[in-house]
């Protein structure tokens, strides 16, 4: 199984700071076994984190050498900012594009500018990340339908499935609207790949369809 949305690259976002903070992390998914392959999405065009876009590959080959070594595959993506600018990203698998948003505003005619820019303009399938997170976008209600309807696949972020009571994560779940698990893991809390495991176990709807992703990508 694949983690599709981490910030393990170190010292390129507000993610793991140093090399030896990636290999800690690195360690942590070696440790369980389970989940074999590793997205890097750092962070782009994020106004709120500043991010070092020159370093990307070097850190980026230079932990999937040591990665490789752990059994662990990794790709490299990012997680694009929209706003209002031209929408350009580095697609995970030549393509995916990982998308995230203003949590309080909606940016508006996203959609538009997402399928001029990323679907028709480069071919990429898109993955909203972390669409708990969003004040404007209701599990279930009629805009969330019509960005499926655009094809979009919805990522939850493992961690937001518990407590319980964090009402809009069961009600995206229960929505069926769901289509991958990610641990979006900024190396800050140990425990997340375990996590992300338990959320795949209680929700194996949602595992169908990673698998689904995960063979066309991997095959
Ligand atoms: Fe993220």
């Amino acid at each position: 199984m694949i983690d599709f949305h981490s910030h393990l690259l170190y010292g390129v976002d507000d993610g793991v700071k140093d090399r030896e903070g990636s290999l800690k992390a690195l360690e942590e998914y070696r440790a369980l076994g389970i989940i074999r392959g590793i997205v890097f999405t750092p962070h782009i065009y994020n106004p709120y984190v500043k991010t070092n876009v020159k370093a990307i590959r070097t850190v980026f080959e230079d932990l999937q050498a040591e990665a490789e070594g752990m059994g662990i595959r990794t790709w490299l993506g990012a997680e694009l900012f929209v706003r209002y600018q031209e929408l350009k990203t580095i697609p995970a698998f030549g393509r995916f594009a990982l998308c995230e948003f203003d949590v309080y505003n909606e940016p508006l005619g996203f959609a538009d500018r997402i399928d001029r820019d990323l679907v028709e303009g480069q071919g990429l399938d898109v993955i909203l990340a972390h669409v708990e997170r969003y004040e404007w976008l209701e599990p279930g209600s009629a805009k969330a339908r019509q960005l499926k309807e655009r094809g979009y696949l919805f990522q939850v972020n493992a961690s937001d499935v518990w407590p319980e009571e964090k009402k809009t994560t069961a009600r995206w779940l229960a929505s069926g609207m769901v289509d991958m698990f990610a641990t979006d893991n900024h190396g800050r809390a140990p425990g997340l790949p375990e996590v992300l495991l338990r959320a795949c176990e209680r929700y194996p709807d949602v595992v169908s369809r990673m698998n689904e992703i995960e063979n066309a990508v991997t095959a």
